[in-house]
């Protein structure tokens, strides 16, 4: 069944919940000192920052590196998407990106943060199948891509696979919401989680968070949806297109940069015009080789 209809959101904006919510978070920005760690991120760091009302960042990373770069300027979470089907391997949509392709980009994010909690998202096809599937590709995720924790797509038909790879040691963060991997059954890129559909969001949360999840990531779905799951579970939430009120943010940092091209999807805000500092690097370099004037002697032996 879609998720996605045109109804306008039935949840009123401060839904509240056994757990609070969003807009009584603190606006610091990242871990307040008490809950910042001295050396790696842990679960139950971003769990402390739900807890005290704070908020944490989380960047897409794929190499060696921007997730320094990244984890030196203090990004809490590094997620080594299988966005990098997009925007690493030049693939149209998350698809096709294999966990073979995955794990070498886990192992440079991992071994480049030295304190950021490194996420790696299994990709369409390693963990649907069947539960074991999910903790075989989890495990090889954790041993081989060094990764800290895992992402999968999915509501509350996967929270039977989340209680086995909890069960196994694999921490699990769930993404609900707008699922790219499910793009084709979702029929493209639509907000999800309008109208009757906030509260399906808020079932598969729960559900999610009850098997073990230690985090709910929402995409693409209205701001009021958001907050009326950050308040239904105890997990620290993050969110990308779903508003304020979740504990974490997240985007894809090719877009957030100004890297990639094109026209960006509303939820995205660009902090910096990359694309045009590297194009502009490029033609100076060209244009000093053809005249001759790169290498000059101070770059020759
Ligand atoms: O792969 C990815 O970049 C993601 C984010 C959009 C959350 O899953």
């Amino acid at each position: 069944m879609s998720r996605s209809t045109d109804a306008a959101p039935s949840l009123p904006a401060e839904l509240p919940g056994p757990y609070g919510t969003g807009p009584s978070r603190r606006d610091a920005g990242a871990l307040a000192p008490a809950e910042k760690p001295a050396g790696r991120i842990r679960i139950h760091h971003l769990q402390q920052a739900k807890d005290n009302g704070a908020r944490f960042a989380m960047l897409t990373a794929y190499e060696q590196y921007t997730a320094e770069v990244f984890d030196q300027a203090g990004i809490e979470v590094l997620l080594v998407g299988d966005s990098a089907s997009n925007n690493v391997f030049g693939n149209e949509t998350s698809l096709p990106v294999t966990v073979d392709e995955l794990i070498p980009l886990a192992r440079a994010v991992a071994r480049s943060a030295r304190r950021a909690l490194v996420v790696a998202d299994l990709p369409f096809g390693s963990y649907e199948v069947s539960a074991q599937q999910a903790v075989s590709t989890g495990v090889r995720f954790l041993k081989e891509g060094l990764a800290h924790a895992v992402k999968i797509e999915g509501g509350s038909s996967y929270a039977e696979t989340v209680r086995a790879m909890t069960g196994a040691g694999i921490p699990v963060m769930a993404h609900i919401g707008f699922t790219p991997q499910s793009e084709h059954s979702l029929g493209g890129y639509r907000v999800q989680g309008r109208g009757d559909g906030a509260q399906m969001l808020v079932d598969d949360a729960v559900a999610l968070a009850e098997a073990g999840a230690f985090c709910v990531l929402m995409e693409m779905v209205p701001a009021v949806a958001a907050a009326a799951v950050d308040a239904a579970v105890r997990v620290p939430t993050i969110g990308i297109g779903a508003g304020n009120a979740t504990t974490g943010q997240v985007l894809v940092w090719q877009d957030m940069t100004g890297l990639r091209g094109g026209k960006m999807p509303r939820f995205v805000k660009r902090y910096a015009s990359l694309r045009s500092v590297l194009a502009d690097a490029a033609r100076a370099y060209g244009d000093e080789v053809r005249s001759g004037k790169f290498p000059s002697t101070e770059h020759s032996f």
